[in-house]
């Protein structure tokens, strides 16, 4: 197995395949390339931002001179044509995209990096077919509906979606589109839908908040998360590695898996993190209603296709995500510039 096992095909895994990462330089990406750098891989970065302050975090400048960089805009069709066709990818593992408040502040600017991006994922691996074997690209459960719909049931392989964002209907159109590109053109793919990431280097977007309020705490500072109620947390490192177990296993036809992390109330999260850090429950407060997404998916088709993927109990990722913070913060590199946002 490639990222999670002990297998002996690692090595030929690292050595034969070329991976293309669109968005690498957020913060699923950067775990991903970490994961691949750690395998001995040298992936291709595709991002349109200049600063690596991410992969910069979590990497080794020896590390980092093993990556190729593509400074490219995923919504132009050449940039992601010229790029998958010139470095001969085989596998492509697609991120970029704008989040939930960017598609909400600017829904045509949206639809151009997430809808038309991911078609141009798509287009390329059409026209190079012969080199490129498998996509994986970021759905989001911000595809489906808020609990309401599905009777506050868990919700299954097939549930109907009905996003309540712009965003999540993007994400929505890509899956259906991906399920064309395989209908009309035999280009095999999975989609995942992450919940709420959290990690070192989850500074952006709605669901971050959990993660600043980690970083706020270890820095002694007051923060508040704005939304409540029942959601899903999931660790970062190990929704890389579903990522890469994905690609590894390149299940044939048009799949759409939701992802499965620890399902809880946000009181059980600020226990989890006073548990880890004692003070917490004085410094981090929450207001808000509970985001419109189900919070509670079944993974079984993920673990079905795919097999046993990693699962880090929550106070385990919550300490992690300290450590490296710390880290960062005695070598004087921590940015906590997110932290008024
Ligand atoms: N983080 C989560 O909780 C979560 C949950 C569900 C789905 N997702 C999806 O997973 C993916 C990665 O999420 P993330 O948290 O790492 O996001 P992120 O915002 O940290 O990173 C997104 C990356 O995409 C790049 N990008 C934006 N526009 C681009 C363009 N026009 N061309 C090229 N690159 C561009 C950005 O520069 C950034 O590096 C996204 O598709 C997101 O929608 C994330």
């Amino acid at each position: 197995m490639f990222v999670l096992g002990n297998h002996s095909s690692d090595f030929d895994m690292a050595e034969t395949s070329r991976f293309l990462v669109t968005g690498a330089k957020g913060c699923i990406g950067a775990w991903i390339i970490k994961n691949l750098v750690g395998q001995g891989a040298a992936p291709w970065v595709f991002d349109v931002d200049e600063k690596s302050h991410r992969l910069e975090a979590l990497l080794s400048p020896d590390q980092m001179d093993q990556i190729h960089f593509i400074r490219g805009d995923i919504r132009r069709t050449d940039d992601v044509d010229r790029t998958v066709g010139d470095h001969g990818i085989t596998h492509i593992l697609h991120l970029a995209a704008l989040q939930v408040p960017a598609c909400a502040a600017n829904p045509p600017l949206g639809a151009e990096v997430n809808v038309v991006g991911t078609l141009n994922v798509f287009e390329a691996a059409r026209r190079r077919r012969d080199t490129v074997k498998y996509i994986v690209y970021a759905s989001s459960a911000a595809a489906l509906g808020p609990e309401e719909f599905y009777g506050g049931m868990q919700v299954g392989e097939h549930a109907a979606l009905r996003p309540s964002t712009h965003y999540g209907a993007f994400k929505q159109c890509n899956e259906e589109n991906a399920r064309i590109y395989f209908e009309t053109g035999g280009i095999s793919s999975c989609g995942l839908r992450p919940w709420a990431v959290y990690g070192a280097g989850r500074d952006q977007g709605m669901t971050s908040a959990p993660t600043k309020a980690i970083k706020s705490v270890m820095l002694d500072r007051p923060y508040t998360i704005h939304f409540t109620g029942r959601f899903d947390m999931q660790y970062v490192d190990d929704v890389a590695r579903i990522f890469l177990r994905c690609a590894e296993a390149r299940p044939s036809g048009a799949h759409v898996y939701s992802l499965r992390g620890a399902v809880i109330q946000m009181d059980d999260f600020i226990n989890a993190l006073e548990q880890v850090r004692p003070g917490a429950h004085r410094l981090v407060h929450v207001d808000g209603e509970q985001l419109p997404v189900a919070p509670d998916l079944d993974d079984s088709a993920l673990v079905r296709d795919v097999g046993e993927i990693p699962r880090t109990p929550l106070p385990e990722g919550i300490r992690e995500t300290l450590r490296i913070f710390e880290g960062l913060q005695r070598a004087g590199r921590l940015d906590t510039s997110d932290l008024s946002s």
